[in-house]
């Protein structure tokens, strides 16, 4: 198990349609694996509209919900599950602040892009969060690699 092994993380990352549809997944999975995350899971998918409303069931009575919901269909997404020491939080890091105008240069959304209704990628915000969201968008399941990157990440 991860946490046995140490490994306090697993958030899911999906590249939202806008990312798709610039080109931008490779440079979002680049990120990652530069900072030291290890890949373990990938897929492209078209989500559907209950698996939106479940992975964003926090935010229904908000305004912006149906807007929300509806760039999510608006293209195939990258989901990715990424391990590593302390990802959850790191990642989120690596993303920047949810509207883009308050991202720092040099996180994914500050580098990207300018429309918080646009703002590229999602991350987990905590690890409970990612378990919920990995088995949403990968009910296959996930397998872990964190044994073999003991020396690479962990030392
Ligand atoms: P949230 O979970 O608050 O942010 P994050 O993605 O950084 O965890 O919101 C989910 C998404 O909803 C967010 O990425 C973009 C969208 N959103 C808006 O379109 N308008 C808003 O005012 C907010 C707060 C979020």
């Amino acid at each position: 198990k991860l946490e046995e092994l140490g490994v306090p993380f697993k958030p899911d990352t999906p590249v939202k349609p806008d990312g798709v549809e610039r080109g931008l997944v490779g440079e979002i999975i680049k990120r990652f694996e530069s900072k030291g995350y290890k890949l373990v899971a990938l897929q492209l998918m078209h989500p559907t509209k209950e698996q939106l409303e479940e992975h964003y069931g926090d935010l229904k009575t908000k305004s912006f919900f149906p807007k929300l919901v509806a760039y999510m269909l608006s293209g195939p997404v990258v989901g990715m599950v990424w391990e590593g020491k302390d990802a959850v939080k790191t990642g989120r890091k690596l993303l920047g602040e949810t509207n883009p105008l308050n991202s720092a240069p040099g996180t994914i959304r500050g580098d990207f892009c300018i429309d918080v209704g646009k703002n590229l990628c999602h991350g987990s915000d905590a690890v409970e969060s990612a378990q919920k969201e990995i088995a949403l968008w990968f009910p296959q399941g996930v397998k872990s690699v964190a044994r073999g990157l003991d020396r690479l990440i962990y030392e």
